[in-house]
């Protein structure tokens, strides 16, 4: 083996860091649940944060304990799908910091858990406009600011159900799937312009949003069974791989999706 020279030697002595501090953050669907995580790990990681909900009171308990920690946090209620919401969210950004570093579109919901045949176009479209379209338009709306500093990052959080099959999820797959091949797509448009998307789609974790089917007696056994770590994702696991693509470490990493997923999509 020869003697590390020259770039190796640098990792030496300055091994590659999650670089998030005094980095921007705009974590959609921060009120509860993995957004919640998302919001303390980046702000643990010396990002400001920008965190935005429909419901003001988490958001603003939340802002005050990252305040409360020495980090500096900033809310905007509202719908992710509403356009003024998220302009609002771009105009306190640009307010306050004047940056944007990095996106994490994490506010989703799976609402319905029906067989295809028993679904309804508008119960198709609700999930479809939550977890496809708004944030496709929060990329959109960002780009002015990821670009400016030359080097931006998305994190679109997914699920393995953006690629494993299973029944009574179609509104949801078919809204991470469209969110995975959006990822890519903009990845290709986006990268001569020094911003990098990725998604991070994770197995199951223990939130509301999963709740009626990991405490489910069946139901929840089963898909432990077929994971085979053999346990839920805890939310800090999937926020450390948030950190990781949102920072320099993942400099050249682009147009992926990273399965944290417990080893389902290994099967
Ligand atoms: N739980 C799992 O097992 C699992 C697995 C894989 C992927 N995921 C993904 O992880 C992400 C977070 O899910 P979670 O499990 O943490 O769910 P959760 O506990 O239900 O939290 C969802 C978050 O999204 C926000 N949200 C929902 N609709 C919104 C809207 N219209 N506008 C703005 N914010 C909205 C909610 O806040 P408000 O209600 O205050 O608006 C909440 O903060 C989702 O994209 C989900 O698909 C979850």
């Amino acid at each position: 083996m020869s003697t590390p020279a020259g770039e190796d030697l640098a990792l030496l002595t300055e091994p590659p860091s999650l670089g998030l501090a005094g980095r921007v953050a705009w974590i959609t669907g921060a009120s509860r649940g993995l957004g919640r995580t998302l919001a303390c790990a980046f702000a643990g990681a010396g990002a400001a944060v920008l965190l935005s909900a429909r419901s003001s009171e988490p958001l603003e308990e939340l802002a005050a304990a990252i305040k409360g920690e020495g980090g500096d946090a900033e809310i905007v209620v509202g719908s992710v799908a509403d356009p003024a919401v998220i302009a609002a969210s771009i105009a306190a950004i640009e307010a306050r910091w004047g940056r944007l570093d990095t996106l994490v579109n994490n506010a989703g919901i799976s609402p319905f858990y029906k067989r295809s045949e028993q679904i309804g176009a508008a119960e198709m479209r609700e999930v479809i406009e939550i977890n496809l379209l708004a944030p496709l338009a929060c990329c959109q709306a960002a780009l002015p600011l990821l670009e400016a500093d030359g080097g931006g990052s998305v994190v679109n959080v997914s699920s393995i159900h953006g690629s494993v099959a299973a029944p009574r999820m179609v509104g949801y797959a078919a809204s991470k799937g469209g969110l995975e091949t959006v990822t890519r797509t903009l990845a290709v448009e986006w990268a001569a312009r020094g911003v990098r998307l990725n998604s991070l789609a994770p197995g199951y974790l223990h939130t509301d949003l999963s709740a009626g089917l990991v405490e489910h007696p069946h139901l929840g056994d089963e898909l432990r069974s077929r994971t085979p770590l053999g346990r839920f994702a805890g939310n800090a696991e999937i926020a450390a791989c948030a950190l990781f693509l949102a920072g320099p470490a993942s400099s050249y990493v682009t147009g992926t999706t990273l399965f944290a997923d417990g080893g389902w999509t290994a099967q």
